[in-house]
Formats: structure tokens, C-alpha cells, sequence
């Protein structure tokens, strides 16, 4: 269709399928192109710079296709106890900056007991809980849906990110911009802070050095930080240190319950 007959398909990017804004001189926006909302070839520009942003964010593949959307569309059986994560989890999505209060979170579930909940604000949340049950799903939905809107997110198993910056030791300060870059990635998740310890359940010295360093950069400039684990206050605080304990143990401490979502497979006998 040419409805202006200019033989265009698409009138508002001329087909190429990126448009730029009528901002003001200075504005964060100005100068900057943006895919066009309103043509197939803008839609694929976007999904490509999506994509892009979801890869820099360092999110494992086979998390790409888990949202808040296709989490809140667990069965009614599965959603219980995990249902103040998952608002949790999507008011910070959209308030990343400011933080979220859990009592606001419950008021916007229109529940009579919200006054019953803590409502200081933070942008740091603690998901914990037993196995399979959505902690990682959860995260991975966090970043899905602010990775692709430029935010500068960065996704880490806290295992993996202990083995990458300390296999750059030695170097020549590879480890510490790694560790930099990590301090000051605009959102930061950390997935599974829990790991193989010693008898009394501390971690390394060095592993609780790279974390209480990231925790303590992170806390002093109110940077979003989200973290998952199956650890309560009390045995994080063992494994992690007081230093660190202390800053994550003012952010949301959210526990999922209920059942865990992973499938298993039934059992066969073989013939
Ligand atoms: N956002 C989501 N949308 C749909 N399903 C999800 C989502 N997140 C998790 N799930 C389902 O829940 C299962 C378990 O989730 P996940 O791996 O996040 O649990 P976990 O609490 O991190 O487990 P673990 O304690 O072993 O780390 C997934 O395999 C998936 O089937
Ligand atoms: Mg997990
Ligand atoms: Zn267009």
C-alpha cells in the first residue's frame, strides 16, 4: 500500500527502518536513532538491538524466552508462595532507579494485610528459597525486560563470575576492570550466592573479598542489585561475612514457597 504515492512502504522511517526524534538540543535522546515502531523492517532492527543488549547482559540462552508474562501464566497450583517475587520482581523492573517498598507492592494487590509489610524503599532484592522453585527463572524475566529497553544489565552466576575474574589474575589488571565493570554495570543480577564452603559454611577469603568489594562499591551509590540463593540472613551472613551481610540484608529479602517448578520426567522400565 502508497497511500502518499511516494513509493514507500513505510512514510515515517522512508524504509529504513529507523527514525530519529524531534528533541531539543542537549536532550539524552537527540541525535539518536531508534528502530520504527511502525514498519516490519523497524521491528527487526529492534528484536536484532534486543537481542544484541540481551547478549551483552551475558543471559544464558535458554533464559531468553522466560518473562514475568509467562511466569504470571503458571498455573494457580504453581503461583502460590511466589506471587509477592514475582510483583516484587516486576515493580523493580519498572522502578529500577527509585527501588520498590514491599508494602507498596502489596497495596497494589489490593490485600488487606499490605500494612503488615516493610515500607522502607530499595533497589536491592534478595530472591531465596529451596530448589527449583523460580528464583533464576525470576531473574532472567528482570533482565528480560529491561535489557532490550538499553539499560546496561549484567547477569552473573556468582560461581562464574568468581572462576572469570580470578582466572585473569596476573594480568596486568585484567581481574580488576573485570571486577569494575561488574561494580559498575547499571543493573546487576547475581544468581545462586550460595557455594561450596568450608565446615563452618564461610566462603574463600578472596571469594568474600570480590563480593563484599562489589556489595559495598554497589551500596554506597545505590546501584539495583538483585540476587538469588537458597541461603536465610543468618547462614548468608555465615558464608558471606558480616561486612556484606550487612548492606544485602537491607535490601528486600523475598522467600519463594510452595512447589517446585521444575518437570520431572516418569520413570520407565527398560524391556
Ligand atoms: N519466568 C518463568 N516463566 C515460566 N517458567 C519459569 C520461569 N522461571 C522459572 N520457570 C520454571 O521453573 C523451573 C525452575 O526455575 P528456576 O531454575 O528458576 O528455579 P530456581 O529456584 O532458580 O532453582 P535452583 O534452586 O535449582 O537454582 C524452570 O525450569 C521453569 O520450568
Ligand atoms: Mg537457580
Ligand atoms: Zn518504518
Amino acid at each position: 500500500m502508497d497511500p502518499d504515492n511516494t513509493g514507500l512502504k513505510c512514510t515515517h522511517c522512508g524504509d529504513l527502518g529507523w527514525v530519529s526524534f524531534l528533541v531539543p538540543v542537549g536532550h539524552p535522546r537527540f541525535g539518536r536513532a531508534a528502530p520504527c515502531p511502525h514498519c516490519a523492517l523497524g521491528q527487526s532492527h529492534l528484536n536484532r538491538s534486543a537481542d544484541q543488549l540481551l547478549k551483552r547482559a551475558g543471559l544464558p540462552e535458554s533464559y531468553r524466552a522466560l518473562s514475568l508474562e509467562t511466569f504470571a501464566a503458571l498455573p494457580e497450583a504453581q503461583l502460590q508462595g511466589k506471587r509477592l517475587a514475582l510483583s516484587t520482581v516486576w515493580a523493580l523492573a519498572h522502578q529500577y532507579e527509585q527501588g520498590v517498598s514491599l508494602r507498596a507492592v502489596v497495596e497494589m494487590q489490593e490485600k488487606a494485610d499490605a500494612d503488615t509489610y516493610p515500607d522502607r524503599y530499595s533497589n536491592w532484592l534478595m530472591l531465596y528459597g529451596g530448589l527449583g522453585l523460580g528464583k533464576t527463572g525470576l531473574a532472567a524475566a528482570f533482565i528480560n525486560e529491561i535489557a532490550p529497553q538499553g539499560v546496561a544489565a549484567l547477569f552473573y552466576r556468582l560461581q562464574e563470575l568468581f572462576a572469570e575474574i580470578q582466572s585473569h589474575y596476573g594480568e596486568g589488571g585484567a581481574a580488576d576492570n573485570l571486577q569494575e565493570r561488574i561494580c559498575r554495570a547499571s543493573v546487576l543480577v547475581l544468581d545462586e550466592c550460595t557455594i561450596p564452603t568450608d565446615s563452618s559454611g564461610a566462603a574463600s577469603v578472596d571469594k568474600r573479598r570480590i563480593l563484599e568489594e562489589i556489595c559495598r562499591f554497589r551500596h554506597a551509590r545505590r546501584l539495583p542489585t538483585l540476587f538469588t540463593g537458597n541461603l536465610d540472613q543468618p547462614a548468608f551472613t555465615r558464608m558471606w561475612g558480616e561486612r556484606t551481610a550487612s548492606v544485602v540484608c537491607e535490601g528486600h529479602w523475598v522467600e519463594l514457597l510452595g512447589v517446585p517448578l521444575r518437570a520431572r520426567a516418569h520413570t520407565v522400565k527398560s524391556f
